[in-house]
Order: C-alpha cells, then sequence, then structure tokens
C-alpha cells in the first residue's frame, strides 16, 4: 500500500532532519532528497503530496547556490519554502533576496496574518526561531506577506492559488511557539494529507514488502542485542519467520545478565537463534592487550571471525540483514559526495560471508521510529529503550589490560549503578550511563582494615546527538546511594568518582 509521501528537498540546512521527523510526527510520510536530485522528472515519478524546501548555508543570488528548477512551482504541487528555502522560492518567482540591513538569530517576536491558512486560530503575535543574514526584500507578483518581525518585512509570504507558502524562520525547531501546528496546517489544510504514516500500517506493509522480496530464500542478520539490530530481528521474524537465522556474538563483554536477556528476548519468536559463547576466544586475543585502539581492533577482527564461522556452517544465504537506519542514509544536500554513505553495524561482514544481496529494513525509519516500530510488534520497553552500547562492550570500559575479575568487578558495580539510577527515577533523563573500572587501585579503609583496591568512575551524560554531550547534574544524594551501595555489594572496589567532563573535550566512553 503506498503511503501519502512528502518531498523534503535538502539545501543543506542544518535542521533537515528535524524537519523530516517533525512532518512524520504529524503522521505523514516523507523523505529527504538532496537539492541536485531533485529534478522535475524524480518529482513527477514520486507523485508527492506536497514539497518542502529546507534553509541553507548560502545565498540564493551567488551562481552556484543550490537551486532547483523554477518548473517545480508550476507542477500544481504546494510548495512550502523555510529559511533559504523561502529565499528560494521568492528569488526564482521574481522577488527580490538581499542581505538585510539587519540579521535576525535566535527567539523573535512575529506578528501573523490570522488570514493565512498556516496561521489561522493561532495567537497574532507569538516568538519564532530566526536565523539569517539575508531577507526577501520584495515578494513576487502574486503573493503577499503574512508575518512579519520588526526588522524583517516578510517573515512569511504566500500564493494560496498557486499551493505556495514561505516562512522566513524556522517552524520545526521547538523555539518556535506554534512551529509543529503551522507545519500541521501546511499538511492537512494546504496539501490535504491525511495522515496515514502510523507504525501499525507500516509494520503491516514492510512486512508484506519482505515477505514478497525474500519469497522462500533465506536470511542472515547479526544480532548485537542494540535496539535497530533488535528490530530488525522482530520485523524479520513476523515476514519471514523461520527462513531468518540471527547470529548472536556474545563476546563476553556484555553487561551484567545482558546475553541471557537477549536470547531471552527472542526465544518465543519464531527464528533460528544461535547464540556464539566466544568469550575464551576473545579474551585469549586480548591477553596482555591494553591499548584502546589495539583492543579494539582484536575485537572488531575477531569477531567477525566468529561470525564467519557460524555463518559458514548455515550455508549459502541469499540475504544479509542490517539495522541501518536513516540517519546514516540521508545524505546532505550540502554535500559534494554522491554515494549515500552505507553504515555497516558489523563492519566488514560482507566481504566474509556467501550471500547475495543486503537487506537493510529499517533504512527508511528514524530512531524514534525504530523504537515505536519494536514497541508496535511486541518488543518489550527494555529492549526497545535500551541506551547505546558500544561494539566492544566492557572491554573499553576497563581502562588497560582486561582480565576474568576486572570484568567480573565491572558487571557488578555497573549493574548497581544502573539499579539505582532506575530506582531514583534518575535514569529517564540520562542520554547514556555507565561505570567505568579505572584500573587504577588506592589505600582506603574499611572496618579496622587497610584496603588497597580499585577505583571506579561513573559517567552519566546528556546529549541529544552524541557527537557532543554534556555530564548530566545527578542529585547528590542519589550519587552518595550509588557509591555507597557499590562499595557494600561489590568487591575490589574502595573508591567511586563521578566523571564531571563534557565532550568535548572528553569523549562519552573513556577508551
Ligand atoms: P564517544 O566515546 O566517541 O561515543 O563519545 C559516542 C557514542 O558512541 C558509542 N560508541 C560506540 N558505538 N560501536 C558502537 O556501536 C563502538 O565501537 C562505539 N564506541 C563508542 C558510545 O557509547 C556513545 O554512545
Amino acid at each position: 500500500m503506498q503511503h501519502e509521501k512528502v518531498i523534503i528537498i535538502d539545501f543543506g540546512g542544518q535542521y533537515n532532519q528535524l524537519i523530516a521527523r517533525r512532518v512524520r510526527e504529524a503522521n505523514v510520510y516523507c523523505e529527504v532528497v538532496p537539492y541536485r536530485k531533485a529534478t522535475i522528472d524524480m518529482i513527477r515519478s514520486e507523485s508527492p503530496v506536497g514539497i518542502i524546501f529546507t534553509g541553507g548555508p548560502k545565498s540564493v543570488y551567488k551562481e552556484d547556490s543550490p537551486s532547483v528548477s523554477k518548473e517545480i512551482f508550476e507542477l500544481g504541487i504546494p510548495v512550502l519554502g523555510i529559511c533559504y528555502g523561502a529565499q528560494l522560492m521568492a528569488y526564482l518567482l521574481g522577488g527580490e533576496v538581499a542581505t538585510a540591513p539587519v540579521s535576525e538569530y535566535g527567539k523573535t517576536e512575529t506578528e501573523f496574518s490570522a488570514e493565512s491558512v498556516l496561521f489561522k486560530n493561532l495567537p497574532e503575535k507569538s516568538i519564532t526561531w530566526m536565523s539569517h543574514t539575508d531577507y526577501i526584500k520584495s515578494v513576487p507578483e502574486g503573493f503577499s506577506t503574512t508575518a512579519h518581525t520588526p526588522v524583517c518585512p516578510t517573515a512569511a509570504m504566500e500564493n494560496p492559488e498557486k499551493k505556495l507558502y514561505a516562512v522566513q524562520f524556522h517552524p520545526e525547531v521547538n523555539h518556535t511557539e506554534n512551529g509543529f501546528a503551522m507545519l500541521k496546517s501546511f499538511l492537512y489544510d494546504v496539501c490535504g494529507c491525511h495522515g496515514d504514516w502510523t507504525m501499525e500500517r507500516y509494520a503491516e506493509t514492510a512486512i508484506a514488502q519482505l515477505r514478497e522480496k525474500v519469497g522462500d530464500k533465506r536470511v542472515l542478520l547479526a544480532l548485537s542485542g542494540g535496539v535497530d539490530s533488535s528490530v530488525c530481528a522482530a520485523l524479520l521474524s513476523k515476514a519471514v519467520g523461520s527462513q531468518l537465522t540471527c547470529i548472536f556474538v556474545d563476546h563476553g563483554f556484555m553487561r551484567k545478565n545482558e546475553g541471557d536477556e537477549v536470547e531471552e528476548a527472542f526465544a518465543d519468536w519464531e527464528v533460528n537463534f544461535v547464540r556464539v559463547n566466544a568469550k575464551d576466544r576473545f579474551m585469549a586475543k586480548l591477553n596482555g592487550v591494553s591499548a584502546p585502539e589495539q583492543k579494539r581492533k582484536i575485537i572488531g577482527e575477531e569477531f567477525i571471525r566468529v561470525f564467519e564461522a557460524e555463518a559458514k556452517k548455515i550455508g549459502h544465504v541469499e540475504y544479509l540483514a542490517q539495522g541501518t537506519i536513516y540517519p546514516d542514509v540521508i545524505e546532505s544536500g550540502a554535500g559534494d559526495a554522491a554515494v549515500i554513505k552505507s553504515h555497516h553495524n558489523v563492519g566488514g561482514l560482507p566481504d566474509y560471508v556467501d550471500f547475495e544481496e543486503i537487506i537493510e529494513p529499517l533504512r527508511m525509519l528514524f530512531k524514534d521510529e525504530v523504537r515505536a516500530l519494536g514497541r508496535t510488534l511486541g518488543l518489550s520497553e527494555k529492549l526497545v529503550n535500551r541506551q547505546p552500547f558500544p561494539g566492544p562492550g566492557l572491554a573499553i570500559r576497563i581502562i588497560g589490560e582486561i582480565t576474568d575479575e576486572r570484568l567480573r568487578i565491572l558487571q557488578d558495580a555497573d549493574w548497581v549503578f544502573r539499579d539505582e539510577l532506575a530506582k531514583s527515577g534518575v535514569d529517564k533523563d540520562l542520554s547514556q550511563f555507565f561505570a567505568v573500572l579505572t584500573t587504577m587501585r588506592s589505600v582506603g579503609v574499611m572496618g579496622d582494615g587497610r584496603t588497597y583496591d580499585y577505583t571506579l568512575a561513573l559517567r552519566a551524560v546528556t546529549t541529544q546527538d552524541f557527537m557532543t554531550a554534556d555530564f548530566a547534574r545527578i542529585p547528590y544524594d542519589v550519587l552518595e546511594r550509588c557509591s555507597s551501595r557499590i562499595i557494600n555489594e561489590t568487591s575490589g572496589i574502595n573508591r567511586v568518582v563521578y566523571d564531571i567532563t563534557t565532550k568535548p573535550p572528553a569523549t562519552i566512553e573513556w577508551e
């Protein structure tokens, strides 16, 4: 079944993915297309119900600026231009765009015309998020101005007859007070969308398509226990059942009980589930190794070896499934690379395994949609909400050499930390949290005796994108309970410290 589709033409703006997420939050399916690929033929063949132009860092009147064919406005498809997109619409249709006498950046009081379908039923004055140095000096013929700020005469313009709308501000950003309502008005009142993008419908469609594609062939999936590969497994299981084989390589560096939890999560699903307990192999390779990059490399390579050995037992499979998601697929309109970057959850596998084609059932979904799909398919909240976990696992949370004892200490301490944060309810506000076993030892006193044990570091961060991060302001009393429980309930640690470094300059993980 076909969904109504909106095409978002990407001119390299920093919020391009956010626009797409908002449109999907409004239950309308959309795809982000780099402006170079948005030809008239392509648009015609996709027959979208609406088009959105994103922002972008350039000036529309420069020769090499991102643009599209003017014909786009003659297709009868509604267009909403945002920021650069608004200026581009004005420019292409004969309006004037110039450097603004005063550039606007940040929260800006804006006055709207209630006559516009985009702003009807909204307050006449509200805050919008602005970020521009150029402005629309005069609107094209047939357009009227529908919003302004103290310094920007055209904060919005429209030609309702031609279904062309433009806003200088960013409705997709939360700082724009009624931005989501404005986007919804464009989608529902201008484009006439019905809101047919729901996870239930997506799941049905995706299952039917996978069934048709796979037919009676076989699919292999490397399951890590993370959200993406788990949801991928669940979707394929519903689609092709036991034609799917999931290989779960347990390298022994999962968190406490986690290997068993992954296995249990799929116990009732119709899949061939192969768990390979390969801890001994990994430990043998890591013996005496303490440099972080070397540890990572060894684990990555050994992972492939183990996977390969298991895959060989299965023999030839037609499809290798991967949990690639949409943010890995979107190619920025500003980027010069013509190839969409392909993200491999398990780097290098395709060279080693005997298969014909890769399938990526989640490649059109954002992370929050992957979680929603997981819920729809019946995966547990615990699995669906799992925080990011590095491929090499606890091996890179033990500084230096890994030993069985160190691994045991870290697993125990990390479990207590997670348990205490969950009990105090603090975990909901955190993006990621974990314990790190610094292998530094220091002197302490317990009872009447001297101790000489390890120092454990606690790390908890908040972040949107994991590229930058802030350390979480966990209340002292919660930290105190964590520290006291860790020392009482695990042996081998006599000191607990809290990492108060942001990223940058530190990274989230310690190795
Ligand atoms: P850093 O330490 O670079 O981590 O600030 C950023 C995010 O990436 C996660 N991470 C990994 N994820 N394989 C992964 O799948 C890895 O090798 C890996 N190393 C770091 C990290 O947990 C954080 O969320």
